[in-house]
């Protein structure tokens, strides 16, 4: 079943993402997306700031609950296969992307977009409410990024790309995680490529090998042997 969005845009807030999380606790329904023009205090991955200047979009959407927590994180695979789809519809030269684990896009071996997913769990561990966090830099991006418009001759849209986007979205998250993951894997970095992992103070670095049904990393360490790590930050080494 498609969702039908229920989109409430802002000028400026601190993060859409806490504004959608607290109309979660409040038992706002599924569909709700928060949007901002720009944010005072945008979040990322791992405590991250997400730097939110006017002219990028800035999405918070508010997901069903009948889900286990692993599927709610294959969600995020979707959603990166989603904000794929929409940059593909866009850009000139689309072998210029590609997807790195668990679900950044980058374009020209520079991140363009992020997803944040978080999730409250109930007691008996099952998902009580999900956002999914979506920032892509349209116009502009940090030094260490990129902006999709640098790559397209198309003057970008910003409501016109977001609808597409959830477009995309309502139908990858209606497909089975084994169809996700063979997409995911074919926009993805190709089996081989080396990666470093962070998480914490413990740093492993390997070749990617492939996800597993889970939406795992499964890295081919130095021996050779396959490590299999469910979080983390990874870079292209
Ligand atoms: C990442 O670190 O890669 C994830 C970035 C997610 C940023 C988005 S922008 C919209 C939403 N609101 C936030 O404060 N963060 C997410």
């Amino acid at each position: 079943m498609t969702v039908d969005w229920r989109i409430e845009s802002f000028d400026t807030l601190e993060s859409t993402q806490e504004l959608v999380k607290q109309r979660a606790v409040d038992g706002e329904a599924e569909g709700l997306v928060a949007q901002a023009l720009e944010q005072s205090g945008g979040k990322g991955r791992h405590g991250r700031e997400w730097v939110s200047p006017k002219g990028n979009l800035y999405l918070s959407i508010l997901l069903g609950p009948e889900c286990s927590a692993s599927e709610a994180a294959q969600l995020s695979f979707a959603a990166a296969l989603a904000v794929s789809q929409t940059i593909d519809e866009y850009i000139t030269d689309k072998s210029m992307k590609v997807l790195k684990w668990p679900n950044d896009v980058f374009l020209d071996g520079k991140k363009c977009a992020g997803i944040l997913l978080e999730t409250e769990l109930n007691e008996s561990g099952d998902v009580e409410w999900l956002v999914l966090g979506v920032g892509i830099n349209i116009v502009s991006a940090p030094d260490i990024g990129v902006a999709v418009q640098d790559y397209t001759e198309q003057e970008i849209n910003l409501e016109e790309f977001r609808d597409h986007f959830l477009a995309h979205l309502s139908s990858y998250k209606e497909k089975e995680f084994s169809e996700v993951r063979g997409l995911w894997l074919k926009h993805a970095h190709k089996p081989g490529t080396k990666l470093q992992i962070k998480l914490g103070n413990r740093e492993e670095a390997g070749y990617f090998h492939d996800i597993d049904e889970a939406g795992n990393l499964l890295l081919r360490g130095e021996d050779d042997e396959i490590h299999t790590i469910s979080a983390g930050d990874v870079y292209f080494a």
